[in-house]
């Protein structure tokens, strides 16, 4: 288990675009939109909780944050669903967020969604494809 946690922070790192072919994107594999939602939920108590990256969330309205970052999530895995927030770049660009902050919420994530018994190869999936926003959340 720890392997794969490397392994994954070094595809984040790397910043590495995985082939959407080789991606089984699928809702159900989260519980449908409840469960994502549940892991949103989750995801967004915990980083307003951490040492590391709480000091961000402070100011923010969390129960609207883990409704965007659900619908985000959901379309990220092929929906059916419509995002309704800001653009990523716009939303996170003025926080100021290392990629250290990005790592710590992609672990908190990873204990959720092990927690939940998600799937590995699902885990993956949606993983690989927050890797791709990267870019648009850590400002260089
Ligand atoms: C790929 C990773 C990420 C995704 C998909 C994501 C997604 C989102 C979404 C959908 C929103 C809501 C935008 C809106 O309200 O219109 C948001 C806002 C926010 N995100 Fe992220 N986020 C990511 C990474 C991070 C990280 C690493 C941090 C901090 C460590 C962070 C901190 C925040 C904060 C503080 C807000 C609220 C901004 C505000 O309301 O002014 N996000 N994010």
């Amino acid at each position: 288990m720890i392997r794969l946690r490397i392994a994954l922070l070094a595809v984040l790192i790397a910043g590495c675009q995985a082939s959407p072919d080789r991606l089984h994107r699928s809702l159900g594999q989260f519980g449908g939109a409840e469960g994502l939602h549940q892991i949103s939920r989750a995801l967004v108590e915990r980083s307003a909780d951490d040492p590391q990256i709480g000091h961000f969330f402070a100011d923010v309205d969390l129960v609207n944050l883990a409704d965007r970052l659900a619908e985000h999530m959901c379309v990220e895995l092929d929906g059916p669903c419509t995002y309704t927030g800001q653009p990523m770049p716009e939303a996170h660009f003025a926080l100021g967020i290392r990629e250290s902050d990005f790592n710590r919420m992609v672990e908190l994530l990873q204990d959720i969604m092990d927690e939940r018994g998600i799937d590995e190869s699902a885990q993956n999936t949606l993983l690989a494809r927050l890797a791709e926003s990267r870019g648009e959340v850590i400002r260089q």
